[in-house]
Order: C-alpha cells, then sequence, then structure tokens
C-alpha cells in the first residue's frame, strides 16, 4: 500500500535535516497513529507521502508506484483521502452539499455515483440538517465533518490525516474513529492519521513516534504496555473518559518523554 525507504528531507535553504533515514511500511487494512511532539515533522512527512514536496533522499512508494517524474499524481491522488491540519481554511464552495460534490466532480466521477456518493456520507456524516448552509456559517465541528465527508464520497484506498478530529466533540471523535476503523476493514483500506490524543490511539494497529527525525515504530499493545486497560474500552467510549478521569492517565506528551528517555 505505502512503502517508504532511507527517506530524508531537508527544507531548502535550511541545514537542519528534519527527517533522517525513514523506512516503514502500510499493509491493506492497517491503521498506524503518527505521534510526535509539535514542529516534530508529521505534517512534513504528511506532504512528502503525498508527493506535495520532494525527498532529499530516499523512495516512496504509493499503491507499487514510485513517486518520480513519471508519476500520475492525479491517479495517485484520486485514492488517497487527505485531510489538511487546518480545515477551516480548506473550504471552497457555498454550501455543505457543493463542497462534497466539487471533491468528486474534480475527479469525473458520472452524475448518478457522484449523487449516490454524497447521499452515502451526508447519511454516515449526519449533515443532513445543514448540507445546503454556508460554511461560514457553520462551527468548526460541522465544517470538519463536511471536509471528512468529501473525503469518505472519494471512497479512497489511503487516508492521511492531518489531526482529523481536533474540532470535533467528543461523539464525534469517537464516532469518526469507528467509522474509519469499519470502512478501511471493509474496504481494505488503510489510514495514518495524526493525533493528540491517547483515546484516538487506542484505535491503531500500530504507533508511530516521530522523534529527532527519526520514527520508533510500536505495535499498539507495546505502545499501551502501562496502560494495557485501554485496550478494553474500544468498545464503550463511557467507561475510557471514566478512566481517563479516575486513572489520571497521562498525555501523549507524557508518554513520548518515557519513550524517549529509555
Ligand atoms: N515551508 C517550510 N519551510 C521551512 N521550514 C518549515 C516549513 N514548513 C515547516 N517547517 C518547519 O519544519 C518543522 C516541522 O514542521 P511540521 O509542520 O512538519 O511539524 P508537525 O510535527 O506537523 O508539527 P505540529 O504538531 O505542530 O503540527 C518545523 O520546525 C517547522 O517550522
Ligand atoms: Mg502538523
Amino acid at each position: 500500500m505505502l512503502k517508504v525507504e532511507n527517506l530524508e528531507f531537508s527544507y531548502e535553504g535550511s541545514k537542519y535535516v528534519l527527517l533522517k533515514n525513514i523506512n516503514f511500511e502500510i499493509a491493506k487494512n492497517e491503521l498506524i497513529a503518527l505521534i510526535g511532539k509539535s514542529g516534530c515533522g508529521k505534517t512534513t512527512l504528511f506532504k512528502l507521502l503525498l508527493g506535495v514536496l520532494n525527498q532529499s533522499k530516499g523512495k516512496i512508494s504509493v499503491f507499487n508506484k514510485i513517486y518520480n517524474d513519471d508519476v500520475n499524481l492525479r491517479e495517485v491522488w484520486k485514492r488517497i483521502g487527505y485531510f489538511h491540519q487546518e480545515p477551516l481554511s480548506q473550504i471552497i464552495t457555498n454550501s455543505v452539499e457543493d463542497e462534497i460534490r466539487f471533491a468528486l466532480e474534480n475527479f469525473d466521477f458520472s452524475e448518478d455515483e457522484i449523487k449516490r456518493r454524497i447521499d452515502y456520507v451526508i447519511k454516515i456524516f449526519e449533515l443532513e440538517d445543514i448540507k445546503e448552509m454556508v460554511p461560514s456559517i457553520l462551527s468548526a465541528g460541522e465544517v470538519t465533518r463536511t471536509i471528512l465527508a468529501s473525503i469518505f464520497a472519494l471512497e479512497p484506498d489511503l487516508f492521511i490525516l492531518d489531526e482529523p478530529t481536533s474540532y470535533l466533540d467528543y461523539y464525534w471523535k469517537e464516532r469518526f474513529m469507528k467509522l474509519l476503523k469499519e470502512y478501511c476493514s471493509e474496504k481494505k483500506a488503510s489510514a495514518i492519521y495524526t493525533t493528540e490524543f491517547i483515546d484516538e490511539v487506542i484505535w491503531a494497529d500500530r504507533v508511530f513516534v516521530l522523534h529527532a527525525g527519526k520514527i520508533i515504530d510500536f505495535v499498539k499493545k507495546d505502545f499501551l504496555r502501562d496502560y494495557s486497560p485501554l485496550l478494553n474500552l474500544l468498545d464503550d467510549y463511557s467507561k475510557f473518559t471514566d478512566y481517563i478521569d479516575k486513572k489520571n492517565l497521562p498525555s501523549i506528551e507524557r508518554i513520548i518523554e518515557e519513550i524517549i528517555k529509555e
């Protein structure tokens, strides 16, 4: 699905090597949580995975196609659902429905297919009541759901999601993670997402910690080794929030600090 080999990256004009010798592979139907301190390079890595930035060294292949001068980026992007870290600046059209339609029209789907997909995502993201509204009057959470709906409407094989839940409330955080997990298992799709919240890491199969330009790759149960009761809580989110309150669960930053020290 996605393969990164010996990736190295520095921004032009900067002597600082932001990403160093990064290697990983993401298989079909795998969910990866990418975490790391602010400024460690998560968004930069995503732009490299999208082919929007070019690596200084190394190789990236998506759907078995290597990013180079010959790759048809449009063909690749048709299969990738990308969520931008600053979603509120991403809205282009004048209604929720048009926003979803715009994403599809960009990729030449037939009108029947467009209608089918719009209906489907409006239903699962519960946008029926606001579908004709102007995005500028919506809440940040509603705008986020609109963008997530337009991403799901593309029926991607790979999701690259940069803090997709930061504007969602508790209900939607959980609902979205569930939708993502279900979609990926049904369609054999994969996802890599960044998050600042431990309660979203538990939905992943593996956890990548990006630190000092390198990735430390964990299977989830190893990452959560000291907090393994969390794994039992996936089916009941209310219990989970209780758990956080009662046990004073550490933040992701604290877990990262512990990992770095080792
Ligand atoms: N266009 C650019 N030119 C030069 N430096 C940049 C550019 N974009 C980002 N950087 C720098 O690269 C580093 C990594 O930025 P990036 O946005 O990838 O981090 P991040 O892990 O996504 O952070 P956050 O968690 O805050 O979103 C930062 O020090 C940032 O200032
Ligand atoms: Mg970022």
